[in-house]
């Protein structure tokens, strides 16, 4: 195990270290459990989403945030089962989304959550595929944040590019948060009336306030982090971040750890963890020596 960390694998440990995966599960359902599922989707979704799935339901009219066109592929083949059973479940707010989506726990179990999901998969176009929709990675240390901003859904299900948002990433050293402006160019209209985690966007525009959101990555003061030549130099955010994409919501383990400390401690050679010199060193190393790049090694390069 120790031995992983060379060749191509190398950046593997750095990717996983941080962050926790949760397992896959990817057994094609069974035609009772999809005949099922329909049987419960006519009853209990089929007033809202329609007979079809498509949003157009005898009730749907009357929402300011339409019900969601379950058939569409694209919006909904990335979204990890886990995802939908706790929207299901827990309704639209339970993972941030308006509650004009009611919650259904207590009327259907997880089970029949499932079979309606089984169901549903099958509407999609373009056609479902399970290795689309990748598990759900619970971060570790996610602090709470102002507003419940879901990376899922803004940059896995609707694949908004990072960079629309971190614009600045690829032209300087930080790459920036997007302005209340940013999210008020879809948000005005997307959520407005009924999403109160929307409805939070608005005021802070009202009041001219940015959105203290509260960081989850940092070096200290007296250490200089560019992200340009990295991002210049073809590494994806998620080699150096994680999946954030299929993350709810933000956060990794960062940081020295005693558990590290150690492994170190009885001559284990664990990978270094996120965000320690450590980490910072062994890429540029291995990057240097694998691709001829001129990471930088002194110290005053990293320390000014
Ligand atoms: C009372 C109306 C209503 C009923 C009944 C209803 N929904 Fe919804 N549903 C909504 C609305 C409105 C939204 C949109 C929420 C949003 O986008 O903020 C939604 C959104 C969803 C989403 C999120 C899709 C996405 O884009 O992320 C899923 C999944 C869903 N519904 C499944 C179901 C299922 C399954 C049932 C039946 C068990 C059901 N709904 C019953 C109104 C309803
Ligand atoms: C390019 C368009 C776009 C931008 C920019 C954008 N969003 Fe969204 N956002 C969406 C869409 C589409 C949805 C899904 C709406 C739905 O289904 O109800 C959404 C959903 C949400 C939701 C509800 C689901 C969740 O994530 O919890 C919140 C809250 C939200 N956005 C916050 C923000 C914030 C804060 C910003 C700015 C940092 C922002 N959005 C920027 C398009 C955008
Ligand atoms: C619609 C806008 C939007 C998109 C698209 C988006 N992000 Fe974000 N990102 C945010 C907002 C808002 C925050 C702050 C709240 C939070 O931490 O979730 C954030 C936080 C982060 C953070 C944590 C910053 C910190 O505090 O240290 C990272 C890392 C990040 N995003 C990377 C990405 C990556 C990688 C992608 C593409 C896969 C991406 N983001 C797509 C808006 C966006
Ligand atoms: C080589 C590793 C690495 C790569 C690649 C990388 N980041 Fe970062 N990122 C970091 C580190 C380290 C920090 C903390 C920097 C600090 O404290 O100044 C950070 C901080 C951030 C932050 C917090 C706020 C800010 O302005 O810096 C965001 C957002 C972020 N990164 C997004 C991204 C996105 C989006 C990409 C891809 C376009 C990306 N990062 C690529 C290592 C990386
Ligand atoms: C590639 C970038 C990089 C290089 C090169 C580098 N450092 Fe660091 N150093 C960091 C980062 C990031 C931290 C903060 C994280 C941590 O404490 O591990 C740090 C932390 C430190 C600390 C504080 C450690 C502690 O326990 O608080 C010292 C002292 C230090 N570096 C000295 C050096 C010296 C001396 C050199 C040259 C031999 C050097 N660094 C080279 C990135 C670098
Ligand atoms: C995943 C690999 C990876 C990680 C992790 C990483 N770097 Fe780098 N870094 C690179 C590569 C590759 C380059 C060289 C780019 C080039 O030669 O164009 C680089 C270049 C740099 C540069 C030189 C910028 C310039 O203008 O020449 C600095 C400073 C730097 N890194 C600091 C850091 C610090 C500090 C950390 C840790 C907090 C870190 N890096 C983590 C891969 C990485």
């Amino acid at each position: 195990m120790v031995r992983w960390c060379a060749g191509a694998l190398a950046l593997l440990p750095i990717v996983l270290s941080g962050f926790a995966l949760s397992r896959v599960s990817a057994a094609p359902p069974a035609e009772r459990d999809v005949k099922a599922g329909q049987a419960l989707y006519v009853r209990y979704c089929a007033v809202c989403h329609g007979e079809g799935g498509r949003g157009d339901g005898a009730s749907a009219a009357g929402f300011a945030t339409k019900p969601a066109d379950l058939t569409d592929g694209r919006l909904m083949n990335t979204l990890p089962d886990e995802f939908l059973v706790n929207i299901i479940l827990g309704g639209g707010a339970a993972e941030g989304l308006s509650s004009g989506m009611p919650p259904f726990r207590g009327h259907v179990s997880e089970a029949q959550a499932r079979q309606v999901i089984a169901y549903l998969r099958g509407l999609a176009r373009p056609p479902f595929r399970p290795e689309m929709a990748r598990p759900p990675v619970s971060a570790p240390n996610a602090p709470p944040q102002p507003i419940f901003f879901s990376h899922l859904i803004h940059a896995g299900s609707f694949q908004i590019a990072c960079q629309y948002c971190h614009a600045d990433a690829r032209r300087s050293d930080y790459a920036g948060l997007p302005s209340v402006e940013r999210c008020m160019g879809c948000h005005k209209i997307i959520g407005a009336q009924d999403n109160p985690e929307i409805a939070k966007i608005h005021d802070y525009w009202r009041r001219g306030e940015p959105i203290p959101w509260v960081r989850v990555f940092k070096v200290p003061e007296f250490t200089y982090f560019p992200h340009k030549p990295h991002v210049r130099a073809g590494l994806a955010c998620q080699t150096c971040h994680g999946p954030i994409e299929r993350m709810r919501v933000v956060g990794a383990e960062t940081g020295r750890t005693l558990a590290n400390d150690l492994m170190n401690l009885v001559g284990l050679k664990p990978a270094p963890p996120l965000l320690t010199m450590g980490w910072c060193v062994q890429c540029h190393r291995e990057q240097n020596a694998a691709r001829g790049t001129h990471a930088p090694l002194d110290c005053i390069t990293c320390h000014h």
